[in-house]
């Protein structure tokens, strides 16, 4: 069976926790292929609320095994919380959680470097949620990290000893700053994550492509936090987007099948960067109030601004994606007019993509309003004539300006708050 990809269309946290959470029942593996824990994926099941940063959102669905994949960084003092939280409501990973090998580790010396390269920035700074994401992914591509499988080596001790030394010596470039070294505690952790069982993950996945089981490929941030394709350098450091699937996890692209692109029924973004429709009214401070707009991992207020169609096209066309779920529609309900970019003036000229640089003012968002529904949808379970008109023609403009069908609309944080149409 093909391998289905699930991410973000926007700048991250759209609800993919969530969605990925709800659809986990209908696949056998569930993967995460990029990122570490800057990702905060909430779910909330009849356990309660949960934040997952670096385990995959099928992790609460007992016939589902979760891969780690070699994309992915790994802070092995945040997995050991994310395992032993788990624990404690009741869900046991032991026999269901995969960690990739070739997953780079995450060393304190990592995030101090994060912290000092962002305190060197100032008012540039990219807004980062100082995870040691960047250096991390620097080391991968500069060839000197550490990986999960070097755990094993005897020599661990001293590849790690000798990676903190370059570390060190890199960070007097940067101004001092306070810093929590926590070394005990990441050897601890070490040591706790020897009981899970590692994997090659290209051959595991492949050989369970050939043994006909379904897999979902869970995205992490957004397709504008992507390196390559993002507002660099406003961004994260890897490919949050579909072709970040094969590199991420080893799996040719042949194998993928359908793409699901999570898009807030408006937009959001935290930390630095451009945003072309942000809000800086009581409008934007309606949808953050509404939307409880706060990270799910830095606790940070998330900026918020009105749906973008240019972006959202852009995002469609990179990723291939054939199918969309809009989440959050149930803050939209108490809006009087719903209110769309769906073009942008360039130099005067109106144009459908996106300029090269959004921090660059050469551009405008052109709006368009839509009456609102102002009525709650949470009872809903069907997209039919019971919902409100202005919802379906609102819904319908999105479905053929976007060219992709939207089967699931969510209305709620609960894994059923969704109206379906497949
Ligand atoms: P992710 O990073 O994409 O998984 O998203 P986050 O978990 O960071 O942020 C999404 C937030 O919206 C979480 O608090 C979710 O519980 C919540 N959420 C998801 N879908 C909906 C929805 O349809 N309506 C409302 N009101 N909240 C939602
Ligand atoms: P999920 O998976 C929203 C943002 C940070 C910062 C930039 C770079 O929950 O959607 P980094 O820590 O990667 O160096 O930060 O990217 N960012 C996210 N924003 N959701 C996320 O993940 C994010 N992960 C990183 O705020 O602007
Ligand atoms: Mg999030």
């Amino acid at each position: 069976m093909p391998v289905d990809v699930l991410i973000g269309l926007q700048w991250g946290d759209e609800g993919k926790g969530k969605i990925v959470d709800y659809l986990a029942d209908q696949y056998d593996i569930i993967c995460r292929f990029q990122g570490g824990p800057n990702a905060g994926h909430t779910i909330y099941t009849d356990k309660g609320k949960y934040v997952l940063h670096t385990i995959p959102s099928g992790i609460f669905r007992s016939n589902t095994i979760n891969v780690i994949g070699n994309g992915v960084v790994i802070d092995p003092i945040t997995l050991r919380k994310e395992i032993l939280g788990l624990k404690e409501l009741g869900v046991d990973v032991s026999s269901n959680l995969l960690i990739a090998k070739k997953a780079h580790l995450i060393l304190p010396s990592h995030r101090y470097l994060d912290a000092a390269s962002e305190a060197s920035k100032g008012s540039a700074k990219i807004g980062s949620t100082l995870r040691g994401i960047g250096p991390t992914y620097m080391d991968k591509t500069g060839r000197n990290g550490l990986r999960f499988g070097d755990i094993a080596s005897p020599d661990f001790k001293k590849k790690y000893e000798d990676l903190k030394h370059k570390h060190t010596q890199l960070g007097s470039i940067y101004p001092e700053i306070d810093f929590t070294w926590n070394e005990e505690e990441w050897f601890d952790s070490i040591e706790f994550l020897m009981q899970y069982e590692v994997t090659d993950c290209e051959y595991y996945l492949n050989d369970a492509i050939k043994a006909g089981k379904s897999i979902l490929a869970e995205g992490a941030q957004g397709v504008m936090l992507d390196i390559d394709y993002g507002t660099y350098p406003f961004v994260t450091s890897s490919n949050t987007i579909t072709a970040g699937v094969c590199t991420g996890l080893g799996v040719a692209p042949r194998h993928i099948g359908d793409v699901i692109g999570i898009s807030k029924a408006y937009c959001t973004r935290v930390g630095g960067g451009p945003f072309p429709t942000e809000l800086f009214d009581e409008h934007g401070k309606k949808l953050q109030d509404l939307g409880n707009e706060y990270g799910a991992t830095t606790g940070r207020p998330r900026r918020c601004g009105w749906l973008d169609l240019v972006q959202l096209k852009y995002s469609v066309m990179i990723n291939g994606v054939t199918k969309i779920a809009l989440t959050k529609s149930d803050v939209m309900d108490h809006f009087e007019t719903i209110t769309i970019a769906d073009e942008y003036e360039v130099d005067g000229e109106s144009s459908q993509q996106l300029p090269y640089d959004l921090c660059e003012e050469n551009y405008t968002p052109k709006y368009k309003s839509f009456e609102g529904w102002n009525t709650s949808l949470g009872d809903v379970k069907e997209r039919g004539e019971e919902l409100p008109k202005a919802f379906r023609d609102y819904i319908d403009y999105l479905e053929k300006n976007l060219e992709v069908a939207i089967p699931m609309i969510s209305v709620g944080p609960g894994r059923d708050e969704l109206i379906l149409n497949e």
